[in-house]
């Protein structure tokens, strides 16, 4: 009886202390709360490699010029498989693709940081972070890939530095039509090819939504049924050179400088018709439209 009481009381506590956390998670940081939004680290967002930031096409990225780059694995029949990427949000939350994680237990994954290059050991320290629970959005439904976005929670919080650091977030219901942006990963998902070993990026062109919406209508007879009532807003659509829209991996950031200079997180690969298929955008999730939910649920 005393016992129960105790583990009674002790549970109320526990979840007073984690709204509490909660509650000061998603507080705007002062000075970042006009144009740049609402942020969940105020460390988010810069780049300390000294890198260039105008690479075109495909190229390898500079060692630490993606902090907040996560490469996610998953544990299948014992062995551990890298699958999808991420984004770091904070020291405890990454962003990443509904379609990633979905159904999967917490336990099976793990998000790595820090990560560069695949092949060596010795390209600079990086971090297994194990996952603690997996938030997928509740609207999210298989093949339709609507709300192609999740949250996963690391079970402990990962120190944010040069190497490991998490991206911004665009303000709420930010358009980037007509944007230059960024997208990387190691092609690990995308069509079966040989992943590269070093992380590699692309510059991308945020186009026209409707133009895209409109391209994958007429061109594919599946669309209406996977998208019956296209894509609602929540989608986001990045083309580049041929080469470039198969570089992303599922999950994985589409970023761009925000008007402070910070990089910000604003789109979630997704889906997309082929590698490099001309005149067939990369389909992303639209992290702007995402905004609130993520804030409630983020860590
Ligand atoms: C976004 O901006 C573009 C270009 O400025 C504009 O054509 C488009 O209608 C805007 N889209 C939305 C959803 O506001």
């Amino acid at each position: 009886m005393a016992a129960s009481l105790y583990l009674a009381v002790g549970i109320a506590l526990l979840s007073a202390v984690s709204a509490q956390l909660r509650f000061s998670a998603v507080q705007p940081f002062p000075g970042h709360g006009g144009r740049t939004g609402r942020q969940l680290s105020p460390s988010c967002g810069r780049v300390q490699s000294g890198g260039q930031d105008d690479v075109v096409g495909g190229e390898p990225v500079l060692d630490g010029d993606w902090p907040w780059m996560v490469l996610l694995g998953e544990r299948l029949g014992g062995r551990r498989v890298w699958t999808c990427g991420g984004t770091l949000l904070s020291a405890r939350t990454v962003l990443t693709a509904a379609h990633c994680v979905s159904g999967r237990q917490p336990a099976a994954l793990t998000a790595r940081l820090g990560e560069f290059d695949t092949s060596r050991d010795d390209d600079g320290p990086h971090v297994d972070a194990a996952v603690a629970s997996i938030t997928v959005h509740p609207g999210y439904r298989g093949a339709a890939r609507h709300d192609d976005i999740a949250l996963l929670r690391l079970s402990r919080p990962v120190a944010l530095g040069a190497r490991v650091q998490s991206a911004c977030l665009p303000p709420a219901g930010a358009n980037h039509t007509g944007r230059t942006a960024r997208v990387a990963g190691w092609g690990l998902t995308e069509f079966n090819g040989q992943s590269a070993a070093v992380l590699q990026e692309a510059a991308l062109t945020v186009t026209d939504i409707n133009r895209c919406e409109q391209t994958y209508r007429t061109q594919l007879n599946f669309f209406t049924r996977r998208y019956p009532g296209g894509f609602g807003g929540t989608k986001l659509c990045a083309e580049g050179d041929e080469k470039a829209s198969c570089e992303g991996d599922s999950g994985g950031p589409l970023t761009t400088p925000g008007a402070d200079g910070r990089q910000q997180v604003i789109g979630v690969v997704s889906t997309g018709f082929g590698c490099g298929v001309a005149g067939f955008p990369g389909i992303y999730t639209k992290v702007s439209q995402y905004i609130p939910w993520i804030m409630q649920n983020a860590a």
